[in-house]
């Protein structure tokens, strides 16, 4: 113990300020299943990384009697870390203070740390716990929101940023996360939604809890807030560390190499049989994902909403990409407004960060129907193609089976610069399936026919031969070659390699008008 008795203020200022809201408030967040602020930091980043900043700020307020209500650092720990030995920096907000509520030097301490992020290009990372706008500092609260949705936008595109929910995030404070490139939520113990259930009650005579409105299932599932989930707070922590190792520190940076043991010339003589004979009869389009990249490990994102279209991260050869895949198992994989808005985004993330874009495409269109088409499908799908059409990475694509109509174009074709465009021997890659191609373009034909379904049958299976294989499109070079299914590893590796150099680039513009 040092006799100094400046060091001895120093270090009981200190203490002082890692205790938050006291130890009373410390044990109230741990009866309410809950971490403190600083305990998740800890899981978070590499041991004894963590640096803190501005451990001794208080609020400047006097409303309401908060002038006796002061703890040194406020409501929110900030500072910056290492995971994995890469620089980081973080907020937590700090439940055991006033609710964690967000007043003026708590806005102020998050954007330092945010400018910081900026300034030396790496990631932010922010554990959302807390009550909202501090009610007692009135405006100023709401300019400090302000303050970081600016920050949040500018951030954009630039370093990752990634939200964890770990308690309540309502109100207007959803906004910084909605932001933010990629939302974690912990089931059962964390929310978001504009407006609670007591609002809702009072406007709508709706009775629903707060899980039900806005928890981990609801926003995973339903609302497609949430991108990954998790039954704990540690392990919500491990899915940030985990998806911070597929990318880079900064839009200026490739993302890190993860060398492999798993042989890039790996053949999977399983995928030549994947697809079934029968168009009609489903797959699983993870099984072929899980057999070309690195080890079978793929990190899904959003993986309980709109399944019809899977997107996530893997490794090829040690590369990080983006996988986008069209999923025959669900609704036989076809683009509706949830997809389409999904795979965007996704298309979009990876673009920003040098993320190469690799597509399995197996899907038979875009859904028909009224709910659609009043919902905006045009406006949705426009995004995913608007999305893919921008994209600079390099975008390598597999058709597997079916590339029909509108959804051929969007799904990374050759005409919207895809790279490498490869298709496996089943691909049907035409502007309709059989059935209905028949059906429209000869139907006086066989409504005339002495035997109307023969003469629809012989009219398909010509139909078929003409179109449904890869080649039609591969005579034009809009394929650029057929392969053996068992081979997609290998080429996929091989093609991220060739193309680990590409320059492209769109028009200068201040920023195109995409149909959000
Ligand atoms: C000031 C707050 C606060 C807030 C909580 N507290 N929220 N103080 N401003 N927004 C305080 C409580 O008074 C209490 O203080 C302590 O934090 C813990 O809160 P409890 O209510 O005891 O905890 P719990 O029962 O777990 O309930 C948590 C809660 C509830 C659900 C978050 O506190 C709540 O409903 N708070 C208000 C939420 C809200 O409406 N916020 C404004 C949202 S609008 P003591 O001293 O008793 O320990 C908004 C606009 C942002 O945020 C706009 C941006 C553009």
């Amino acid at each position: 113990m040092s006799e100094n008795p400046q060091i001895q203020q120093l270090r009981k200022r200190k203490t002082q300020s890692r205790l938050g809201g006291g130890l009373k408030g410390i044990e109230d967040q741990h009866k309410r299943g809950r971490l403190t602020a600083r305990e998740r930091i800890d899981l978070l980043l590499d041991k004894g990384s963590f640096r803190e900043l501005d451990s001794f700020v208080v609020h400047r307020t006097t409303n309401f009697g908060l002038d006796d209500k002061k703890f040194p650092g406020d409501s929110v720990v900030t500072g910056w870390g290492t995971i994995a030995g890469r620089l980081v920096y973080v907020f937590s907000q700090d439940f055991t203070v006033i609710g964690g509520s967000l007043g003026e030097v708590h806005a102020e301490k998050i954007c330092k740390v945010m400018d910081m992020a900026m300034k030396n290009g790496a990631p932010l990372i922010g554990l959302n716990d807390s009550g909202g706008a501090r009610i007692q500092e009135g405006v100023v609260s709401l300019g400090g929101y302000a303050d970081i949705f600016l920050r949040n936008t500018l951030a954009s595109g630039v370093i990752p940023q990634i939200s964890v929910i770990m308690g309540p995030c309502a109100g207007g404070a959803v906004y910084s996360p909605a932001l933010t490139d990629f939302i974690v939520m912990v089931r059962k113990s964390s929310y978001m939604f504009i407006t609670g259930p007591e609002v809702v009650k009072a406007v709508t005579h709706q009775e629903v809890s707060a899980e039900e409105l806005g928890g981990a299932d609801v926003h995973s599932e339903i609302s497609g807030v949430c991108h990954l989930a998790s039954d704990s707070e540690p392990d919500s922590l491990y899915l940030v560390q985990k998806l911070l190792s597929y990318l880079p520190q900064n839009n200026m940076e490739d993302p890190p190499f993860i060398a492999t043991d798993d042989d890039s010339l790996r053949m999977d003589e399983s995928l030549d049989s994947i697809v079934p004979d029968d168009p009609g009869k489903p797959y699983d389009i993870k099984d072929v994902i899980g057999r070309v990249v690195d080890n079978g490990e793929f990190f899904e994102i959003q993986e309980a909403y709109a399944p019809n279209i899977v997107i996530g991260f893997a490794h090829l050869g040690g590369h990080s990409v983006g996988i986008v895949a069209n999923q025959p198992a669900v609704l036989a994989g076809v683009l509706d407004i949830k997809a389409s808005e999904k795979g965007a985004r996704f298309v979009r993330f990876c673009d920003a960060f040098n993320v190469p874009i690799i597509t399995f495409e197996d899907v038979p269109g875009f859904l028909p129907g009224v709910d659609q088409e009043h919902g905006g499908i045009i406006r949705s799908g426009a995004k995913l193609l608007f999305a893919y059409c921008e994209a600079t990475v390099p975008k390598l694509t597999v058709v597997t089976r079916k590339a029909y109509g509108g959804a051929y174009c969007v799904m990374s074709s050759k005409h919207i610069r895809g790279d490498l465009n490869l298709a496996w021997p089943t691909a049907e890659i035409a502007v309709m399936g059989p059935d209905g191609a028949v059906n429209i373009i000869f139907r006086r034909e066989i409504a005339q026919a002495e035997d109307p379904e023969k003469r629809r049958q012989a009219l398909i299976a010509e139909y078929k031969e003409k179109f449904s294989n890869p080649y039609a499109a591969a005579e034009r070079g809009y394929i650029d070659d057929v392969i053996e299914p068992r081979e997609t590893r290998s080429r996929l590796i091989n093609a991220l390699e060739m193309l680990s150099n590409k320059r492209d680039a769109n028009p200068p513009k201040k920023h195109g008008c995409m149909p959000v």
